[in-house]
């Protein structure tokens, strides 16, 4: 059974980012995975220091709520993070989260111990305006993210135009988000590297 991890990165409780991503782990699951939905806003976790530290050992010597979540990311199967644009980037509090993976570039960059396994990983973002560019910001410390942990960034679905309420997510982004899962389900077996 695949293993996968969502991420939700809203500063807001009751977010579109959440419901997306409740409404797309609920068909994963539906599929045959086992998945598990970790909210930012349930953890505690500071930035990176950038003291290098975990330059020696491919480890961050911060203790907080991220520190057992290392291994059981590397260890999943794949990883999903749903999250809003915020000033055409992703909100403060997974940024944190994102920045404090660090240690792992150092493990495999500079300490080169490769990953022990491999994966792939999603990305769900939503947007109040319909810019061209207004994902940019996201996608790419996104795909370094996944990089540092040997997974590779499946095709984002991303939602432009979207300032309203979880409860009244127009049933086309929905459509959009079950073509997209079925998917990401199946590239889950089928990674390319
Ligand atoms: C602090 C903040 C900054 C935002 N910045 C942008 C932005 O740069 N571009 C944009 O299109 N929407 C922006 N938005 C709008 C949100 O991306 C949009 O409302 C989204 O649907 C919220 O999703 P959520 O419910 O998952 O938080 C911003 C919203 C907030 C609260």
């Amino acid at each position: 059974m695949k293993n996968i991890i969502g991420i939700v990165g809203s500063g807001r409780r009751n977010s579109n980012s959440k419901r997306i991503l409740e409404y797309t782990l609920k068909t994963l699951n539906s599929l045959g995975a086992n998945v598990e939905m970790i909210n930012i806003l349930d953890l505690n976790i500071s930035g990176c220091a950038e003291c290098n530290e975990c330059q020696k050992m491919g480890e961050c010597i911060v203790e907080d709520d991220l520190t057992p979540l290392y291994e059981q990311f590397l260890n999943a199967d794949a990883i999903i993070i749903s999250t809003p644009v915020y000033f055409y980037s992703l909100p403060g509090q997974i940024k944190s989260m994102i920045d404090r993976f660090q240690a792992l570039w150092a493990r495999r960059y500079i300490l080169k111990i490769e990953p022990k396994r491999h994966g792939i990983g999603g990305l769900i973002s939503i947007a109040g305006s319909s810019g061209k560019k207004v994902f940019d910001g996201v996608i790419l410390p996104v795909k370094y993210f996944f990089d540092v942990q040997g997974k590779e960034l499946f095709e984002p679905l991303l939602f432009r135009n979207y300032d309203g309420e979880p409860e009244n997510i127009p049933d086309d982004f929905l459509a959009k988000i079950d073509i997209w899962t079925d998917e990401f389900y199946k590239k889950t077996y089928k990674p390319d590297s």
